[in-house]
């Protein structure tokens, strides 16, 4: 027995620019923030940072047979605002053209190109005049998307403007662990805020001046909060972890606005209220052909005795929430393995979402993988994880939900931010002395799947 997905669904793969390229300082490259973050002690797990890692800039052309080989016909990549511009403005035409080729491979090699622009890594110029605080870089961004869009925009149709915001402003700017690095509250919800403006400014700008069968969308990451009790306190910190979490990224990309209950529940409001103006909203909420989800676990929740106590969860201003620790089968990021919560994330998302379709962006798991004697990596705990979630899409389908693709992350293992390279996501294995690539037994599972367009029943 075997679940069917519907014919067209979009199959494929996904990985960033900073996490494979390696090549920092190549063809006139600039530094980004996540250059400068992971030089600094302490910030990533072995000292390590984005270069060499995968050295996917001088191997594209064997990452692209890769895909080839595992039938995968999409492919979501990131390109690299420092590669474009090294100081956040200027065109670097020898990075534009490494796209270029990359574009040029995956169609050669039938293998569908969708575009992210921003995967985190802003040249660090721009951090320099204050990064994702400085409402200026609204503008930039949005220079930098139609560049990007001039040139590949012939080619490509699937433009994502960011990948999840909710890392970049939240876990860079307030909780400090990822570039910039940062732990200011206020600051993180400001540059949340900008990050919503540059995402539905960049997006009218391609709008305008791409083709008419360009695609849109933005990907944010979401964690449904799962509530350790059914009483109305319970319920209350769900709600809580919910509003800050998801639907402070998603309602004002759908035109709703920040959700009321935010302004009641957070601290340091008072920091992003002068930030948002007149028009701000309507900009942000820029029509989108998709909406990209990012699911990889849920977060347990309970409510705090005094509602006004900050939460064990450093998220800029969670208040009246204590975080539990996950349950059962974890990952080796120690994240809970929960695919029945995919499934009420996509049934949720479709009704809010509705008539905007879903694509899952990213969705995989890392664990401990090693190449045996004979060159296979039995990668047991992945390939259950992977069978769970697409059965678990599967059922959300089937519940109505319209999500149009599913992309595993990550095609290759890769620079993990501040774990640097001691998780491992890949379906492919990647060897970082000897950067030799190896197939792992989920990635052979994924391409059956995909073969098939259907996934074994449980
Ligand atoms: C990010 C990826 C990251 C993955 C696993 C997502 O939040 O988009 O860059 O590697 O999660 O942590």
């Amino acid at each position: 027995m075997e679940h069917v997905f519907p014919t067209g669904f979009l199959w494929g793969a996904a990985t960033a620019a900073y996490q494979i390229e390696g090549a920092v300082a190549a063809d006139g490259r600039g530094p980004s923030i996540w250059d400068t973050f992971a030089a600094v002690p302490g910030a990533v797990l072995g000292g390590v940072g984005g270069d060499p890692a995968c050295d996917h800039f001088h191997r594209h052309r064997q990452d692209v047979e890769l895909l080839r080989e595992l039938g995968l016909p999409a492919y979501r990549f990131s390109t690299a605002w420092p590669r474009v511009m090294p100081d956040g403005r200027t065109v670097e035409p020898r990075g534009l053209a490494f796209y270029d080729r990359l574009v040029d491979d995956l169609l050669a090699a039938g293998v569908r190109p969708l575009v992210t622009l921003y995967h985190w890594d802003l040249p660090q110029a721009l951090q320099d005049r204050g990064g994702w605080c400085d409402r200026d870089l609204v503008g930039r961004f949005t220079d930098y998307a139609c560049t990007v869009h001039d040139r590949l925009g012939d080619r490509v149709a699937d433009w994502t403007t960011l990948n999840e915001p909710f890392c970049s402003a939240f876990l860079g700017y307030g909780v400090g662990v990822h570039a910039p690095g940062l732990s200011d509250a206020g600051a993180a919800l400001v540059a949340a805020h900008h990050h919503l403006l540059a995402h539905g400014a960049a997006a009218r700008a391609l709008r305008e001046r791409g083709r008419p069968g360009d695609r849109l969308s933005i990907v944010l990451n979401f964690s449904p909060a799962l509530a350790d009790g059914d009483d109305a306190a319970h319920r209350d910190a769900a709600r809580r972890f919910d509003v800050l979490h998801n639907r402070f990224f998603l309602d004002p990309v759908l035109g709703r606005g920040y959700p009321q209950d935010l302004f009641a529940d957070v601290a340091h409001l008072a920091a992003l209220e002068p930030a948002i103006r007149d028009g701000d909203p309507a900009l942000i909420a820029a029509p989108v052909d998709w909406i990209g989800v990012n699911y990889y676990a849920p977060t347990r929740v309970a409510p705090l005795a005094d509602l006004r106590a900050p939460s064990n969860c450093p998220l800029p201003g969670l208040r009246g929430v204590d975080v539990l620790p996950p349950r059962g089968p974890l990952t080796s990021m120690g994240w809970e393995q929960h695919p029945e919560s995919l499934t009420e994330l996509l049934v949720w998302l479709g009704e809010r979402c509705g008539p905007v379709p879903l694509v899952v962006a990213e969705n995989g798991a890392a664990f401990v993988d090693v190449v045996d004697p004979d060159g296979r990596v039995r990668d047991v705990g992945r390939t259950r994880y992977l069978a769970e979630h697409l059965r678990a899409v599967h059922a959300a389908l089937a519940r109505g939900a319209d999500v149009r693709g599913y992309l595993a992350w990550s095609l290759l293992d890769n620079f993990e931010w501040s774990f640097g390279y001691t998780q491992r996501f890949g379906l492919v294995h990647v060897d970082f002395d000897t950067q030799r690539r190896t197939v792992k037994d989920s990635g052979r599972f994924f391409a059956e799947v995909v073969a098939r367009n259907a996934v074994p029943a449980g």
